[in-house]
């Protein structure tokens, strides 16, 4: 165990063993309209596979999975694609975070529906924002949920808090019908740095087997 934000591969057979579970948690209900999601996001169909692009090399070397998760299916992913490569997990924690009210995007004074309609507020502070042994690491894969086409904007000072220089970084994302869009594109733009490769969007829902395909593609 490095610090209370990352976990050691000890935790991922737990991890691997709730995922079904975590994804079968289907909020369905707490999403915002299918046509706002493809308007913003620019995508109506989930991306499919990217693995042909991306890549981690140098026998993994050193790797860490860095992910954003309010309701869970974000860290089941992250969970799987650690214990396939073998990696360092990050946990990237608001210092407050988001409640089942925070998160009801159907309350037009909830908030994280003030924070959509008004950007000044999404500067959200984190627990921690440079996992231990940062510059140790070659390769970060960034794992978010998808929140109104873009990636959930607790990433943010993840992004913009860290040095990317000389890092390869995989973005991966939930969503329920939208796809990674912009939202890496977006992510890159505002590290201004690292060696940003094409993501790879799962399903809220998705299949452990194809989360672990996806992450052995890598190596
Ligand atoms: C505030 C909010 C906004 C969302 N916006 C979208 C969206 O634009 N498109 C979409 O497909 N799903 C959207 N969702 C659904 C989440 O992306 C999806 O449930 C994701 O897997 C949640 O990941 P998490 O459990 O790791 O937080 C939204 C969910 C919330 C709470």
């Amino acid at each position: 165990m490095r610090e209370s934000s990352v976990m050691s591969r000890r935790g991922f057979l737990a991890g691997a063993a709730l995922f079904a579970g975590a994804l079968a948690g289907c909020d369905a209900n707490n999403n915002p309209s299918g046509a706002e999601n493809d308007q913003q996001a620019g995508n109506s169909q989930p991306t499919t596979s990217s693995s042909g692009t991306s890549s981690v090399t140098s026998a993994n070397g050193n790797v860490l999975v860095a992910y954003y998760s309010a309701q869970g299916h974000t860290e089941a992913v992250a969970q799987v694609i650690a214990d396939e490569l073998g990696t360092d997990l990050f946990e990237i924690m608001p210092a407050e975070p988001y409640s089942d009210d925070d998160l009801n995007w159907t309350d037009d004074s909830s908030r994280v529906t003030r924070e959509h309609e008004d950007e000044s507020l999404r500067d959200v502070e984190l627990t921690q924002v440079t996992p231990d042994g940062w510059d140790g690491y070659d390769t970060v894969l960034v794992g978010y949920p998808i929140w109104w086409g873009i990636a959930a904007w607790p990433v943010n000072n993840f992004i913009t808090g860290n040095d990317w220089d000389g890092k390869t970084v995989i973005p991966f994302c939930t969503s329920a019908s939208s796809g990674l869009g912009q939202s890496g594109d977006l992510l890159a733009e505002a590290a201004g740095s690292g060696d940003w490769q094409e993501g790879r969007r799962f399903s809220q829902n998705a299949d452990e087997d194809e989360v672990r395909s996806w992450a052995a593609g890598l190596s």
